[in-house]
């Protein structure tokens, strides 16, 4: 079975394509591309079909992490068939997700899913953090931090999955 990660922010240009493209970097290293397919979303439409903010990608070239080909698109209904797991940087995120599918799930197969476990929240898979919410540097100005803990909850992330699929 193929694995799917989806993460999912507002604007699609800070928080959650930091999450793919540091996320990629580590599948990569393991040698596990084939098997753990990713991508990510924002539940808002303005920033779609633009690269990531500068701020993220001066971060992520600081880090030599490509993010080469990753253009915002917006999160939709189908997405929550799609991926195994899908992940928001916020309860923000989380709630507008469920108002998404909610008002387009009818035009689609309706899921089996239960929104409620499959949304799940980015900071819930690191053990012992404080944060409740990977914070927005579109706002702080701050990418290093939001850098930091994304690339924490990533390494958490890939331990976990690798451990509930035997990989
Ligand atoms: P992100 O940050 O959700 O981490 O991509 C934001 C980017 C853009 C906006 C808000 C947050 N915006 O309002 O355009």
């Amino acid at each position: 079975m193929q694995i799917s990660v989806l993460f999912v922010c507002l604007g699609n240009i800070c928080r959650s394509p930091t999450a793919e493209a540091v996320f990629r970097h580590l599948v990569r290293q393991e040698g596990l591309e084939d098997k753990i397919l990713i991508d990510s979303a924002g539940t808002g439409d303005w920033h779609v079909g633009e690269p990531p903010h500068h701020g993220t990608r001066k971060k992520l070239d600081e880090m030599s992490i490509s993010y080469e080909g990753l253009r915002a698109r917006q999160f939709k209904a189908e997405d929550v068939e799609r991926f195994t797991y899908i992940i928001g940087m916020d309860d923000n995120n989380i709630a507008d997700m469920k108002s998404i599918y909610n008002r387009h799930a009818a035009g689609i197969e309706r899921s089996t899913r239960n929104l409620d476990t499959c949304l799940r929240r980015f900071v819930d898979f690191i053990p012992g953090t404080t944060y409740t919410k990977v914070p927005d540097p579109w706002y702080t100005g701050d990418f290093d931090e939001t850098y930091r803990l994304i690339s924490s909850g990533c390494r958490h992330l890939l331990t976990l999955i690798k451990q509930e699929h035997g990989l």
